[in-house]
């Protein structure tokens, strides 16, 4: 008999330990958990929900792409390992492709088109997991990720038990869904169902494809798109593995067209786009921009020199230098344009 305790846990059991986080967050944000677990089989998760009833809140943790912590997060921290790609279906209308919740959203998407299972190449390099692209409803390039979901299964940890959601169930707008509304904690998504339509076809709407030398030619593959996707987002964002970020920090707001044209009288150049409710999307990396934001530093933590819209680590930040320099970018925009930018990372 082995004398380790861990050595002798069931398969469905789960120990929490404590654990460094600063390498599990891609902004690099110093912090740790006291309870700490890996969920590695959906087996583990009633185990998960007994845990939780005595360890609150839970923090479901993926790529921690999207994410600012705290120096110490209360509570319990989970990791979503799951692993698995299989298409599931090849119907003449649509390829359906299922993931589980801890594979890497890019390792997906290229696995995906070595298949010729096309569809997703316009969210190619998307920091994060497969589990967390429904909860913010990711989208990139002209496309969002409501428009290739299927379905997918979530474990209630409340109430112990599997949910099968269509996409009315997760009621998805421009970065949100149903996820990011309900109690912090309560689901784990366990596994993501795509509808990916056939016929294939390309979207090259977005200003940035239109350019691309690589898209220039008659027909372009679904490889040449994907190509294209990660030269635009290699040249514009910065690498979390070289200087740590979260993607955009907030989310384009979303205006009544009065307050966009009278803003345009005003500020000509400013960029915008109307949505299909008669609102517009304003570029708030543009508005940023034009405050003179671009590059700038306080503390610890910048606003990065390619994509106003990105803040950055430039060194051992804290939660409060992250936070402390979107304050200044808020107040900033607010005072010259009216409009308060909204966070789209969870903070914790
Ligand atoms: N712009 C500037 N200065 C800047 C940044 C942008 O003037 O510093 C202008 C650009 O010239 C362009 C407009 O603002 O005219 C929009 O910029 P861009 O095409 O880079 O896209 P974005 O609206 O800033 C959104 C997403 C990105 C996504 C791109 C491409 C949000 C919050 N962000 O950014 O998503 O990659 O479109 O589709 O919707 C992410 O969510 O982490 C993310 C990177």
């Amino acid at each position: 008999m082995s004398n380790s305790p861990v050595a002798d846990l069931a398969p469905d059991s789960l120990l929490p330990v404590v654990q460094d986080l600063t390498r599990l967050n891609t902004l690099g944000l110093a912090s740790e958990a006291g309870a700490f677990v890996t969920l590695k089989a959906p087996a583990q998760l009633p185990a998960l929900s007994a845990l939780a009833r005595q360890a609150s809140p839970l923090l479901v943790l993926g790529g921690g792409s999207n994410l600012v912590l705290p120096e110490r997060v209360p509570g319990l921290v989970a990791r979503v390992a799951f692993k698995g790609v299989r298409l599931l279906e090849a119907r003449p209308d649509a390829w359906i492709v299922e993931a589980a919740g801890g594979e890497s959203w890019h390792g997906f998407v290229s696995a995906c088109i070595a298949q010729g299972w096309d569809g997703l190449e316009n969210l190619a390099l998307i920091p994060g997991t497969v589990g967390a692209a429904p909860v913010q409803n990711i989208g990139a390039y002209g496309v969002e990720l409501e428009e290739r979901f299927h379905s997918l299964t979530a474990w209630d940890v409340r109430e112990a038990r599997y949910v099968e959601m269509r996409a009315a169930d997760c009621r998805y707008s421009y970065r949100d869904s149903a996820f990011k509304h309900d109690a912090p904690g309560r689901w784990v998504i366990v596994s993501v169902r795509f509808s990916l339509p056939r016929p294939w076809r390309p979207v090259l709407g977005y200003p940035d494809l239109q350019r691309h030398a690589k898209l220039a030619g008659e027909s372009p593959s679904a490889r040449d798109v994907f190509d294209a996707v990660c030269d635009i987002r290699r040249a514009k964002l910065p690498d979390p593995a070289v200087i740590g970020n979260a993607g955009s920090f907030f989310k384009n707001p979303i205006v009544p067209a009065a307050m966009r044209d009278a803003l345009t009288d005003r500020h000509p150049g400013l960029v915008s786009y109307v949505q299909p409710d008669g609102r517009y999307k304003l570029a708030a990396g543009w508005l940023i921009d034009q405050c003179g934001w671009k590059g700038r530093t306080l503390g610890a933590a910048g606003v990065h020199d390619r994509q106003a819209l990105v803040l950055v680590n430039r060194g051992g930040a804290t939660a409060a230098d992250i936070m402390g320099l979107a304050r200044a970018v808020q107040d900033a925009v607010a005072a010259r344009y009216g409009v308060r930018l909204e966070p789209e990372p969870v903070v914790v």
